[in-house]
């Protein structure tokens, strides 16, 4: 793990109202490591994005960003080291591309400034070059595909320039390039500008593909962190998805890639 530490969850306990969903959650991410967050449905893979970027309070157990309890942190401090895609994101279908991509900014405004600075205009121009999305900046958000949106949604995070991105499941709904050209991104973006990111992954191949390291949830529990190699095995998977798979190389990686084993066969 590099130097310093991005974030730091000890004993987390989180939940709505008196139930709690993730309980007794701790793990490290280090300065530009790229983790993925994986578990079966419901296991608590978005509460813990929730819980990291305060939208939830825990009841049990710290956070710490870049060394300092995040509770102490205003929201707007935050908004300007850490960038979120959500789930389904929802909102800005009435405005263009370029002015949602610029939302990004806001968390960097000084009081009483209402117009975009130079810096604004370069971070959003460079944010939509980076996600392909220039050519759709005078498009509304309503009128894009799927696909479309979801790199509309990442240009705005990167607007914000943030030295954490957090993403939950950002390839659901996309097809396999759309997939490949986002986590694409984000690598380089990880490896060249040394962004930290942690991705909330769905499907397995990409998360043991694309990650240096795997976060697996069960029940709301961490129930194994690793390289892919050490958390994507046949008996770990079973514990988890109570599955039965086989896992291979990939041909081109050597990263492992897990086979669904139907049954019967
Ligand atoms: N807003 C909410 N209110 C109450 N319970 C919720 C809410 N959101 C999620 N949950 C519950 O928390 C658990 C974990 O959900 P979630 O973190 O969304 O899982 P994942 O993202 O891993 O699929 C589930 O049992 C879910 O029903
Ligand atoms: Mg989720």
């Amino acid at each position: 793990m590099s130097s310093e530490r991005v974030l730091e969850v000890e004993g987390l306990t989180c939940g709505y109202g008196q139930r709690a969903v993730l309980r007794d959650v701790s793990f490290e991410v280090g300065e530009g490591e790229f983790v993925g967050v994986i578990g079966p449905n419901g296991s608590g893979k978005t509460t813990l994005l929730r819980a990291v970027t305060k939208v939830l309070e825990p009841s049990d157990g710290r956070m710490l960003l870049y060394g300092k309890d995040i509770r102490g942190i205003k929201l707007v401090d935050l908004a300007r080291r850490v960038a979120v895609v959500s789930q389904n994101p929802e909102g800005g279908f009435g405005m263009t591309v370029e002015e949602f991509v610029l939302l990004g900014r806001v968390p960097h405004r000084r009081k009483f400034q209402f117009l975009e600075t130079k810096h604004d205009e370069y971070a959003a121009e460079r944010a939509m070059a980076l996600t392909g999305t220039l050519q759709l900046k005078r498009r509304y958000l309503r009128e894009l595909s799927g696909g479309e949106r979801q790199l509309a949604f990442i240009a705005k995070a990167l607007c914000q320039e943030p030295e954490l991105l957090l993403l939950d499941e950002p390839t659901a709904h996309l097809d396999i390039a759309h997939q490949i050209r986002v986590l694409d991104l984000l690598k380089r973006l990880n490896r060249g500008d040394r962004l930290t990111v942690i991705a909330v992954l769905h499907d397995l191949n990409l998360a043991g593909e694309y990650c240096d390291r795997l976060l697996l949830l069960k029940d709301g529990r961490v129930h194994k962190t690793g390289l892919p190699e050490e958390v994507l095995t046949p008996r770990v998977i079973g514990e988890v998805y109570g599955t039965n798979v086989v896992v291979g190389r990939s041909p081109v990686s050597s990263k492992p890639y897990v086979f669904p084993v139907p049954e019967g066969i």
